[in-house]
């Protein structure tokens, strides 16, 4: 492939949102990473453009047959300015896993990290440094090639876009509601639930819609063939602490490997803190809700870093946690990681990676 990222600057800057406007995922940088793949050159032409609508045929096949990747990470600035990512290695190594599993070819990890670097330094005045901002990186891969067949495209494309946002949900860092969803599944063993993939969105949106009408922000997934044994969230994985030790569904080939997850079972055990990763009943979890014995429960992502839970509704019960109240446990977490990512507190796991800018 070749290596030399041609780079075309904009003459038109944007003009930035205010740091406490952001939102989530709605304005964009000024420039975007992009390249090409057909069978005959392989990945090629990575250059970085002024952000821009992509034109693209009508019969591509992303547009019919889902054929799509994303990822998504986060860069941060410090009060010195230096710019640090938190484990992006893991992000695309994941990408090439789900590309794998959609029939995508690989994509030179090395090398996108490479660009993502190079993009970021010419975008750096967009990294918002106001407390719960961040930049927020979203690489995607989408099927290109014009054709109806029903098989693997010929063609794609590599993006990476990024945004300037705060914090993922309306709530900030306060718990939030969340429907346990006993009717749609999202995923099952097997198909493409553990691929950061759009389908899996594609399938969560009318159950989150019925779930934000009746006042929770996001659904909780069973799995699909019991409907009894706990997933993940549509935008996170899902940890409680129940009599002193914290659960977190087992990897199982139906929900996402979050890299939030991750570091959030190591950080747990550099504390001594109990923490398993295993097949959790909804049942279980009620019945320890109603209890006492669910002490607290949270969620982890890229997007939503931790986000305590306050309430589950399942069969018709509110099941209520920590008095609907930020826990010990995810408030540390929460400092923790968010300290660790921003460089104020140091990173004994070797997780940050600098970007000289
Ligand atoms: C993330 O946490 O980065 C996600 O991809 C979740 C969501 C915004 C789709």
């Amino acid at each position: 492939m070749a290596r030399t990222i041609e780079i075309q600057t904009t003459t038109k800057k944007k003009q930035k949102p205010l740091q406490h406007e952001l939102g989530f995922g709605i304005h964009f940088t000024d420039h975007m990473f992009i390249m090409d793949y057909n069978d005959s050159q392989g990945w090629h032409d990575p250059r970085i453009v002024p952000y821009q609508p992509l034109v693209l045929d009508p019969a591509a096949k992303v547009f019919h047959y889902g054929q799509t990747i994303f990822e998504g990470l986060k860069a941060y600035k410090t009060e010195e300015g230096k710019v640090l990512l938190f484990r992006p290695e893991r992000n695309f190594q994941r990408l090439n896993r789900s590309n794998e599993r959609l029939g995508v070819p690989a994509i030179d990890e090395e090398f996108a990290l490479e660009a993502l670097k190079r993009v970021i330094a010419i975008d750096q005045d967009w990294i918002p440094t106001a407390p719960g901002t961040s930049l927020y990186i979203r690489p995607f891969v989408i099927a290109t090639q014009p054709a109806l067949g029903v098989d693997a495209s010929t063609q794609y494309k590599f993006i990476i876009i990024m945004s300037p946002v705060g914090n993922y949900y309306a709530e900030g860092v306060n718990p939030v509601k969340i429907y346990v969803e006993n009717d749609y599944v999202r995923a099952v063993k097997g198909g493409i639930g553990e691929a950061k993939t759009a389908g899996n969105y594609a399938a969560s949106l009318k159950a989150q819609e019925i779930a934000k009408e009746k006042g929770y922000s996001q659904v909780l997934w069973l799995d699909g063939v019991h409907r009894k044994y706990i997933e993940e969230v549509g935008s996170m994985n899902v940890f409680f602490k129940i009599n002193g030790t914290v659960y977190t569904p087992a990897l199982n080939g139906s929900i996402l490997d979050g890299i939030t997850r991750n570091s959030i079972i190591q950080l747990l055990r550099h504390w001594d803190i109990p923490v398993e990763e295993s097949t959790i009943a909804i049942e279980d979890l009620a019945n320890a809700a109603k209890s006492g014995a669910l002490e607290e429960a949270f969620g982890t992502g890229t997007a939503a870093v931790i986000s305590p839970i306050g309430e589950l509704y399942w069969n018709e019960e509110k099941l209520v946690i920590a008095d609907g109240k930020t826990g010990d446990i995810s408030g540390k977490l929460y400092d923790t990681l968010t300290g660790i990512q921003r460089g104020t507190i140091p990173d004994p796991f070797g997780w940050l990676v600098e970007v000289n800018i």
